[in-house]
């Protein structure tokens, strides 16, 4: 291929996880003949079926129509993808086993297994959330081992999907970033770009901006914004805790801020925090990657960021052992296993792990999710999951809401008050409406929200009763 020609036909993706699935539907989407790449073989099986292995609004669909057409394939084989005029990086970097910093095994691993199948000029474009510096890294071991050598170009072009709005976020995404080696105006940068905007020209046509950046500052991007939003949200959560000790009310406090545009009201709700594949781990891999480079003090803060979130969950455990401790019973209703609404993903999940930590107190905890049960019984098969709200809320001493599904928001609280023991709800999600729960019988609390105060007269009513 030339990329210069404007030729990308066919585009390969390696790593079909949460990201590669809906970026490889996503291509064969715009038109792309696509191959997906990856070394599960079960995975791989399934998505040939057209069944995707997670729960994603709107993917299925598109995967099992591309599939059925024959535009989109999976293999195990590196040398089935190797014909491709651009290969996507996709694979995970989670989390390293002794330590903060991110695991780069798959993504080494895998440049190394498509380099020697790399024979005809393409373009490889990262699009993994790697440490800074990995794409340098990568672009070599690609010129060293690829037989093309100085054919095969890299590029990076971070990801910034949802989940729960992948297919969205994937076609019409906020920007573009593309990072190429040596900056825009390398040699070499315009076959690259190109081809990138060969590939993106249903986005860029449609007015979503393109950000030109050397390497590293395309890396860059993707860890500064998770570590934006991820101190965002601690930062709202913080002010909870400060609210707790005020006797004030932090979503009073977080409305009143989102109403300055400067601030703005997204990210800005408090609770649990934040959970999930990406937001704990990389602004942990990103502080452990500041520190091997010499800035290590420059995201001193991100550290306090992960505290204040790893306090959120602690203070839900306490809030329910307190308030057990108030009456005889020990049986707890986790309302959400999900770490958000509309996915089943449970890594990191912060309403799954205060159930464990609440089953490791020797609480009886009985967990219902929407979509999450499946996942979460592989991870804590320990625990007890109800296949209804109704079943895990029979006879409970405390109910805790963790994850704001639509379908919890909507609890009717009089209905539910008939089926436990004592009508008392943590809303640890701010996702309920107070005033109703109340006005049907509960004890509402909720993390940085103080308990209605008597006023001088209904306090003297109580009195006088
Ligand atoms: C995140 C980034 O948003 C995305 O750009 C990146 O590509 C991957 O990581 P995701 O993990 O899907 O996406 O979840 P997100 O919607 O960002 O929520 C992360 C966590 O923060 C969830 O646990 C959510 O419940 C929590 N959250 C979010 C809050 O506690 N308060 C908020 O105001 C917003």
């Amino acid at each position: 291929m030339d990329v210069s020609q404007g030729r990308v036909r066919t585009v390969s993706i390696i790593g079909t996880g949460y990201l590669g699935t809906t970026h490889a539907a996503c291509m064969a989407e715009l038109g792309f003949e696509v191959v997906g790449l990856d070394s599960d073989p079960h995975k791989v099986a399934m998505l040939a079926a057209g069944r995707l292995p997670f729960v994603e609004p709107d993917l299925e669909p598109l995967l099992a129509e591309h599939v059925a057409t024959g535009r989109l394939r999976f293999t195990t084989d590196p040398a089935e993808a190797a014909a491709a005029d651009v290969h996507f990086l996709c694979v995970g970097t989670p989390q390293r086993s002794d330590g903060l910093g991110a695991d780069l095994g798959a993504v080494r691993g895998s440049v190394a297994a498509l380099a020697p199948h790399l024979s005809r000029p393409c373009l490889v474009v990262g699009k993994s959330t790697v440490p800074v510096g990995t794409a340098a890294e990568l672009a070599e071991t690609l010129r060293e081992a690829a037989p093309a050598g100085p054919e095969v170009h890299l590029a990076w072009n971070p990801e910034f999907l949802r989940e729960g709005h992948a297919v969205a976020d994937t076609l019409r995404p906020d920007r573009l970033v593309f990072g190429l080696e040596g900056g825009p105006d390398a040699p070499g940068a315009a076959r690259a770009l190109t081809a990138l905007r060969e590939v993106y020209a249903d986005a860029l046509g449609a007015g979503v901006p393109e950000v030109l950046a050397d390497l590293p500052t395309a890396e860059l991007v993707k860890t500064a914004a998770n570590s934006f939003l991820a101190t965002k949200i601690s930062f709202i959560n913080a002010m909870a805790e400060l609210c707790d000790a005020a006797g004030a009310d932090v979503t009073v406090l977080a409305g009143a801020l989102a109403l300055d545009e400067r601030i703005g009201g997204r990210f800005l709700a408090p609770g649990l925090g934040f959970g999930g594949g990406c937001l704990p781990k990389d602004i942990r891999a990103f502080v452990a990657r500041a520190e091997e480079i010499g800035a290590g003090a420059a995201l001193a803060f991100l550290r306090e960021v992960d505290a204040v979130n790893l306090r959120c969950r602690t203070r839900a455990v306490d809030l329910v052992l307190d308030e057990l401790a108030r009456g005889s019973g020990r049986r707890v209703a986790v309302l959400g296993a999900s770490f958000k609404p509309g996915s089943d993903d449970v890594r990191d999940s912060p309403g799954l792990d205060v159930a464990a930590a609440l089953h490791r107190s020797g609480i009886d905890v009985r967990i219902h999710d929407p979509a999450a049960m499946p996942t979460a019984r592989r991870v804590h098969p320990e625990l007890t999951y109800a296949d209804s709200v109704a079943a895990a809320c029979a006879d409970a001493d405390v109910v805790l809401l963790t994850t704001e599904w639509p379908q919890f928001r909507d609890l009717d609280p009089g209905g539910l008050a008939a089926v436990v023991a004592r009508p008392v709800v943590i809303d640890a999600r701010h996702a309920l409406p107070a005033g109703s729960w109340r006005a049907a019988g509960w004890r509402y609390l909720a993390p940085g929200r103080p308990e209605p105060v008597a006023t001088p007269r209904a306090a003297a009513a109580t009195t006088a009763a």
